[in-house]
This record gives C-alpha cells, structure tokens and sequence, in this order.
C-alpha cells in the first residue's frame, strides 16, 4: 500500500500541535532516545558521530539532528512533511545541516552515501519497513550503521484503543499488527521480532544488538498513557535495533 500522500497530510495537519506538546520533552537535551527520553549516554547505540556522514530518517523538527550536527556530524534530515520541515528550520541552531523533502521508502541519495542511517520513531516507524529497510541499507557505505527505535510488539499488542492507553491485558493478535490506522488513510507500521529480523537480514544487514530501552522508575511516559504508570519497567515498550551493512 502506499501510505506517504496520507501520512504527509497527517503530519501537516498535526505538526504544530505535535511539536508544542512534544518538543520540550524530545528537544531537553542531546540524544534523547524514544518516549521515556533515555539518554543515548546510558544505552550507547549511536557512538561517536564526529566527521561521519548521518541521515535522520523523518526528523520531524530536528531535535537529533541538530545536536549531532553540533557534536561535528556532516548531517542530513530528510522528511516527509513540509510542516516537520518547517519546524527543523525554526529550530535549527547555529550549526546548519540540510533538510530534504522525501519519503523513507523512496530515498533520493546514491548508494554508499552515509556512514550512519538512523531514526527515533521515524521513517521505520512510518514507512513499510520492507521498502524502507532496504533503502537505508542500499545508501550506507559498507561498515555503515542503520540505528532505529520503534515501538515494540508488545506494547502495540497491548493498547487499548478504546481507552487509549496501554494495559496489561492482550488487546492485539501479535501476528495481525503490522499495520496501524492512524486515522484517514494514514498508516504507521509495526513488525513482529521474527518478521524485523527477516526484513534486516534480507536487505543484507547485520544484526549486532537489539536494546530494549527500559525507564528509571517514575520516569512519566511523554506519550501515551499506561495502566499501570511504570508499565515500561515491567516489559520493553521500545525496540531499538543496532546494525550494519558488511
Ligand atoms: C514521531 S516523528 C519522528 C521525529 C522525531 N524523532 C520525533 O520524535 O518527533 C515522525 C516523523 O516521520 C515523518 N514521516 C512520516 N512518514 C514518513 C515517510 N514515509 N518517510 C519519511 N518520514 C516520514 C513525519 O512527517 C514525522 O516528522
């Protein structure tokens, strides 16, 4: 299916509102990872990025980007959505990057083009992940990175559309999750593990961590509501995949 005319909508329409709830929490400090904000510092996914070529694969407002550009990354950010674009230049800082209109499942850059590909409920989160996964793969160089986080299965098994929270309780057929409505045509995507690990080894990666992101007690969920609040200290609410092209 082709969800990116109706996700690019989507986040026209919402990316105001969007980034006045959210960018104070995202935008706190550098490297902030996923909705708990887990500092990169404690999880070390993405290491040190000084000199190295970096893609933000939908980077909304820019909050990654920036930091890494300020941190000596040649940075780009690519997005779908002119309004997520427009935020990242509002709030760009003094050391400038690029900005690109695109979709993660079409990337207009040539093969061996980064050393790291990476995206924090980004493109992986928004664009079906056996067109995306193999794109990113095709513009690394060889011994270039692709770094993601995504919602886990688990957590996405577990919501309560309903009552718009997370629970305890199944709510989801694990194997029938894969695409989630997001109202009028928009589409984000989530994977089973078995079905990750298929997508990321057929495009020819390497698997060399899956880091399940897990909150300090009490640290408040930015997003969505959970029953009980530190559901996340119990079970992963985010997969955060490390891997790279041989
Ligand atoms: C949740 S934001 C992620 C950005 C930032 N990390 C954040 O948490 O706000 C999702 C971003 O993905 C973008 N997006 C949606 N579909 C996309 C696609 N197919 N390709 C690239 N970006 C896409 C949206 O415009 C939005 O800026």
């Amino acid at each position: 299916m082709d969800s990116i005319p109706a996700n690019r909508r989507l986040w026209n329409r919402i990316s105001s509102a969007y980034q006045h709830e959210h960018d104070p929490q995202i935008g706190a400090a550098p490297r902030l990872w996923g909705m708990y904000s887990i500092p990169d510092a404690h999880l070390h996914a993405l290491g040190d990025v000084t000199g190295k070529r970096v893609l933000e694969l939908g980077c909304g407002a820019g909050q990654w980007s920036r930091a890494l550009a300020a941190e000596g990354a040649h940075v780009v950010g690519i997005d779908l959505s002119e309004a997520q674009l427009a935020a990242a230049v509002r709030e760009m800082g003094a050391a400038r990057y690029p900005l690109v209109q695109g979709a993660a499942e079409q990337l207009p850059f040539a093969a061996d083009s980064f050393d790291l590909v990476f995206c924090d409920f980004g493109g992986l989160s928004w664009a079906p992940p056996h067109l995306a996964v193999p794109q990113a793969a095709r513009i690394l160089r060889p011994g270039g990175r692709l770094v993601f986080n995504v919602a886990s299965p688990w957590f996405e098994a577990c919501y309560d559309e309903a009552a718009s929270r997370v629970t305890t309780t199944l709510q989801q057929d694990y194997f029938g999750l894969n695409t989630i409505a997001e109202g009028d045509g928009a589409t984000s995507y989530q994977l089973t593990y078995g079905d990750w690990v298929r997508v990321l080894r057929g495009a020819g990666l390497i698997i060399d961590d899956l880091i399940e992101p897990r909150p300090e007690p009490a640290t408040p969920n930015g997003y969505n509501e959970t029953d009980p609040p530190d559901w996340a200290r119990h079970w992963p609410a985010e997969l955060l995949w490390v891997t790279h092209k041989p």
